[in-house]
């Protein structure tokens, strides 16, 4: 079974069975001063709504992303990212409260509208009031899907070596 979330709270896009929906290009601001190479680089990262080809058991199917993005399952609470040559699927909701995060579109990266922690689009911890990175799901390509295993959810101050290896290389 798949550890409990709660709904959506604050900052949850519209939930849909929907196809895919178009990518949404993310209207990138000018980049601060200052700003980190990571930064900069997660600034182009696409955003899109999404939902799973197939849900059986506890694994949920995806298409392979062709190119580097997020997409946000909210009606299995999946954010799928491809970023930097790795698959990764995180759970939705914020490792501190459970709040349902959001991709920061100007900044290029995750944030949670609670109380404002801050991760790079690979899930680590930048700043806030959480105290482990985003929670990764184990992951795996298969064809050219996606699948997402919801029974096997890692936290990084917990199990650091799982949730370190929970990513497919693409
Ligand atoms: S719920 Fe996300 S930082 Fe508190």
């Amino acid at each position: 079974m798949r550890p409990e979330t709660p709904a959506c709270a604050g900052g949850c896009a519209p939930t849909g069975r929907r196809e895919f929906l178009g990518r949404v290009t993310t209207a990138l601001g000018a980049i601060m001063l200052g700003f980190s190479a990571t930064a900069r680089e997660a600034a182009a990262l696409p955003f899109a709504l999404g939902e799973a080809l197939a849900v059986e058991g506890d694994e949920v199917s995806y298409p392979l992303p062709a190119a580097d993005g997020a997409t946000i399952d909210r009606k299995n609470e999946i954010i799928l990212v491809r970023w930097k040559g790795h698959v990764y699927a995180f759970n939705l909701s914020c490792p501190h409260q459970n709040t349902a995060l959001k991709w920061l579109a100007s900044d290029g990266r995750f944030q949670c509208p609670k109380h404002k922690s801050k991760y790079q689009p690979d899930g680590t911890f930048m700043s806030g009031r959480a105290t482990r990175n985003m929670d990764r799901f184990a992951v795996k390509k298969s064809g050219k899907n996606v699948v997402v295993n919801v029974a096997r959810l890692f936290e990084s101050d917990k199990q650091k070596a799982p949730w370190e290896s929970a990513r497919a290389a693409v």
